[in-house]
């Protein structure tokens, strides 16, 4: 996507070092547009771990380029690749993407057998993996767009009122990204869109990067409080809301930023159309119930206890919000249960929810 008119990824292979892989440093948005580049694979994962790179579909690339640059770096790597697969995994548990990269990394690169190969082999699927991922967002752009049209069309041609939770943007995969994807697509298509979008906190990805994408591209958009949503639904303020996931189970369970679930309850309640953008890699194939055996990712505290933000001097502060004898807990996800999405927008079209094994044919026997 465009970045003041020049395009970006959120990861690449930088230009002239092939052992250097390039990021957005994403804790710096909405204040600052940093490119860090990272050349072995302990960085790699410290930048997942820290939410540098973060969304579904990203990590699972950023996963996949940490297993190339483990590669790359040091052949004596070769002998432990596989710890080092599962030290990557380790830093991010819930997006299933993760851990299918990490593993696709690891099969791919033992297919061959001296080390200049394995060398190529890593780069080649790193690289794959990416590009992938970025087709996969701009086909559910397509698949989701045909809903968009539908509404306009029974508005004639209104503006369709969108809510979105979390960063489900471009900068959450390799580009495009997936519940931000239809709306692109709906923009460039001249259709009249507003998205509302959630704050999401504790780690503010609606009001950091949600809305410093949309606001890039032009695009009508207010934050509201992660509270707000239900009123403005009750009031006929919202006329479909689409998330994205980081693990659908392969019967609908949708597992996303914390607070999605909240937002599915008020959408049924006010019969509100509740989407969720989701594609093949970040479906769990092996899973079938959601809140038992979905992993939750639990992080510090500190990400409840202090805020940032510009200050006075519009230079980057953090600030305490809490008493500082008081406890805090945060689960970074919940799950919404099948039965609360009205469909799935994949990279192979619509479908209900239970009915994801029809689109994907031959993952019903894995
Ligand atoms: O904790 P994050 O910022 O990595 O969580 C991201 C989300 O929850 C997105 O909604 C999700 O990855 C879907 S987009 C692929």
């Amino acid at each position: 996507m465009l970045v003041k008119g020049k395009p970006f990824r959120t990861i690449w292979l930088s230009d002239n070092k092939e052992n250097t892989v390039s990021i957005i440093d994403q804790t710096r948005l909405p204040y600052e547009f940093v490119i860090k580049d990272i050349n072995n694979y302990k960085d790699m994962a410290k930048a997942i771990k820290d939410m540098e790179v973060r969304g579904a579909g990203l990590i699972g690339a950023a996963g996949a380029f940490a297993m190339y640059l483990a590669v790359i770096n040091d052949k004596s790597h070769i002998n432990f690749l596989e710890e080092i697969a599962q030290e990557i995994k380790e830093t991010r548990p819930t997006a299933v993407n993760l851990e299918w990269a990490v593993n696709r990394m690891l099969k791919c690169i033992n297919t061959v057998s001296t080390y200049t190969e394995k060398c190529a082999k890593a780069l080649s699927e790193a690289q794959l993996i990416a590009d992938e991922d970025a087709e996969f967002g701009r086909k559910i752009g397509e698949a989701g767009l045909t809903l968009i049209e539908e509404l306009s069309k029974k508005k004639k041609g209104d503006t369709v009122h969108i809510l979105t939770h979390c960063n489900a943007g471009w900068l959450a995969l390799v580009d495009y990204g997936t519940a931000l994807a239809p709306i692109y697509a709906a923009h460039k298509n001249g259709l009249k869109v507003h998205v509302w979008v959630d704050e999401t906190r504790p780690r503010n990805q609606g009001a950091f990067l949600t809305a410093w994408e949309l606001a890039m591209a032009d695009i009508p958009h207010t934050v509201i409080t992660d509270n707000a949503g239900g009123i403005l639904m009750q009031k006929g303020f919202v006329d479909m809301v689409i998330v994205g996931s980081d693990r659908t189970t392969y019967t609908g369970d949708v597992c996303n930023k914390i607070g999605t679930y909240l937002k599915a309850l008020a959408a049924k309640d006010n019969n509100v159309p509740f989407y969720v953008a989701v594609y093949s890699s970040s479906i769990d194939w092996y899973t079938a119930d959601g809140l038992k055996d979905i992993p939750i990712e639990e992080r510090s505290d500190d990400e409840i206890r202090f805020i940032k933000g510009l200050d006075s001097n519009n230079s980057i502060t953090e600030v305490c919000i809490l008493p500082t004898s008081s406890p805090a807990s945060n689960f970074a996800f919940d799950v919404t249960p099948a039965r609360l999405v009205t469909a799935l927008i994949t990279e192979r079209g619509i479908c209900k929810p239970h009915d994801i094994l029809n689109l994907f044919p031959e993952k019903k026997n894995i």
